[in-house]
């Protein structure tokens, strides 16, 4: 195989905590190699639409230049998510990568993102994924970074809506990012000691949260705190959702469905918050940074052995490698035996498994 001297880093789909760590992390470690390393502003529509970035859609960045950017969120290249033609013009890389002299792409992203890594790939790229998203849904990694920051901030907002939920002795229902997998509702649920957390995996019974939410008054809660994963399915397995801007469905409005149709059963108003794309930003924390670190130091371990084709990941132990083509387009969703959930059931929290 060719000696890699330039390296490219793009980040895309939905921004998470700890992607401007992960930056941080595969550029020490290739310039600690003698590489370059470019960033591609926006996924890689820095690259593939020449025509939106006159000045050139590519960022060199140095140690110098990272050196303080690990505990900032969003993204120091920016994002791409749909509405990007990545999929589509993906079959230009090979002549833009020679173009711009660069031998290998890192690509840190979600499940899309390593889609377009294993087209790339398959179009003779050298290519290392590495995970991120504050869903925590990729396979090939028991943890992504962005998702303890999110579990953070969301068992924050729990804590501030508990307080005025007691104060008025309400049922909150709040809901949280995840899309289909139920990750950040039933870690933050936990953590903030719900009353009941409605998941995606276990179709919404209204009986059962019903009987919790009653249950809790009679047990004498002032109030009941109910976390809804946005993904949440209603009993005919259909999930509340809005058309998007550019095409498909945008989740939201489950907890507001449920509020309805518990309203006028529950001694009790019911309300709803939205938490949204708090849940996104913000400095990421200490895990998410090292994680994201750790992650992007080890894309460029791989592809200085002669690896492509496999997102690098975690398993609680040890840094793990899986091809690409078991991670793109799959999803990892919270199993009925998984230890978290378990435990929910343990402390008497409902969740409808
Ligand atoms: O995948 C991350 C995520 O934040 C989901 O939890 C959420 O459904 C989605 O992105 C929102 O995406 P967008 O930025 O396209 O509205």
């Amino acid at each position: 195989m060719p000696k890699v001297t330039t390296i490219a880093v793009s980040t895309s789909g939905g921004d998470a905590p700890g992607l401007n760590a992960a930056i941080r992390g595969v550029t020490a470690c290739a310039h600690a190699r003698g590489w370059r390393v470019v960033g591609v502003c926006d996924g890689l529509d820095g690259l593939l639409l020449p025509d939106d970035y006159p000045d050139g859609g590519l960022v060199n960045l140095t140690p110098e230049n990272t050196r303080d950017i690990a505990d900032k969120g969003g993204t120091i290249l920016g994002a791409a998510n749909d509405g990007s033609p990545s999929m589509e013009r993906v079959g230009q890389l090979p002549d833009v990568f020679a173009h711009h002299g660069i031998d290998a792409l890192v690509a840190v992203g979600g499940d899309g993102t390593q889609a377009i890594a294993y087209a790339a790939h398959m179009q003779g790229i050298r290519v290392i994924g590495a995970p991120k998203t504050i869903d925590n849904d990729l396979e090939g990694t028991a943890q992504t970074f962005g998702f303890d920051t999110a579990v953070n901030v969301v068992t924050d907002a729990l804590r501030s809506i508990r307080d005025t939920a007691d104060a008025h002795r309400r049922v909150m229902l709040v809901e949280v990012m995840g899309r289909d997998a139920g990750w950040i509702a039933l870690y933050s649920g936990v953590a903030a000691g719900a009353d009941a957390i409605v998941l995606p995996e276990f179709p919404y019974d209204k009986r059962g949260l019903l009987t919790s939410i009653r249950e809790a008054l009679q047990a004498g809660r002032r109030s009941v705190v109910v976390v809804v994963a946005e993904g949440a399915r209603l009993a005919d397995g259909s999930v509340v959702s809005a058309p998007r801007d550019t095409g498909g469905i945008r989740l939201g409005g489950v907890a507001q469905h449920i509020a309805n149709d518990i309203q006028g059963r529950v001694d009790r108003h019911v309300r709803v918050a939205q938490l949204g794309y708090i849940q996104r930003g913000g400095t990421p924390t200490a895990f998410d940074r090292v994680l994201a670190q750790m992650l992007g130091a080890a894309a460029v371990d791989r592809l200085s052995a002669g690896d492509t084709g496999v997102m690098v990941g975690w398993d609680g132990k040890a840094v793990i490698t899986t091809p690409l083509v078991d991670v793109a387009g799959r999803i990892r969703t919270v199993p009925y035996d998984d230890p978290v959930l378990h435990t929910a059931r343990q402390l008497g929290i409902y969740t409808g498994a």
